[in-house]
């Protein structure tokens, strides 16, 4: 394939964004898509932690499929906090009725495959803390979209970043600084990296929050 490595959103890819389940707006869709395609030039795998039902996650791997990298992306599709029944982000055409839980996966395989992008996204369907114990090789983003307790946020930010590259990029999403507009757990672990030395600011777009390992 060649590759052709625009910061642009391609047609096909936009459309299947919009057509996902999920919950983040074009805007800061944007925003990541263009993380993505430069991070992807340090030809190193980028790495979500929230897959859900692949709304974000073809943006990382139409930029990831025009670097020749991988994308990797993990959830144990059983929905966060806030997705279970009575909660403010539950959607029942989610629910499995054979097991009574909620299961992203079968959406995510529709999403993935209707933007022609499932060579180029290894799923990997746990826990978070889990893979990244497990994890060896160095990545060139990790977008960190997961659990939104401080419990989750913690781990995936101290499970996955050791891994990040010098020159790559931690992406977090939902951080809101004030409490009146949404939980705090992203906006701690990205104070965390900001306060750590370890990260410059590279951008902002929304709650998306882009910084660069130094
Ligand atoms: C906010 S949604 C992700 C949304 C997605 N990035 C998008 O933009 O459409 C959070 C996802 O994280 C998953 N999740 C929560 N805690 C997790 C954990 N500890 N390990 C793996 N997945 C987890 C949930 O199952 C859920 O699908």
């Amino acid at each position: 394939m060649v590759a052709h490595q625009t910061a642009e959103i391609e047609d096909d890819i936009r459309r299947a964004f919009l057509a996902a389940p999920g919950f983040m707006p074009v805007e800061e869709g944007e925003a990541l898509h263009r993380a993505a395609v430069d991070a992807a030039r340090l030809g190193l795998p980028l790495l979500e932690v929230g897959t859900y039902c692949g709304r974000s996650t073809i943006l990382l791997a139409a930029a990831a499929r025009a670097a020749g990298v991988l994308c990797v992306t993990v959830d144990h599709h059983r929905g966060s906090e806030e997705q279970q029944p009575g909660w403010e982000y539950h959607d029942p055409s989610l629910v499995d009725p054979d097991v009574g839980l909620m299961d992203t996966l079968p959406a995510f395989r529709r999403t993935l495959h209707h933007a022609g992008l499932e060579d180029h996204v290894l799923a990997l369907v746990g826990r978070s803390p889990q893979a990244a114990a497990l994890w060896g090789a160095p990545l060139g983003l990790v977008f960190v979209d997961g659990g939104h307790t401080d419990e989750h946020a913690a781990a995936d930010y101290e499970g996955w970043t050791p891994h990040l590259a010098p020159g790559g990029l931690l992406v977090i999403h939902d951080v809101f600084p004030d409490p009146a507009d949404g939980g705090q757990a992203p906006y701690r672990i990205w104070l965390r990296a900001v306060e750590s030395g370890r990260f410059e600011e590279a951008g902002r777009e929304g709650s998306l929050r882009i910084l660069r390992r130094v």
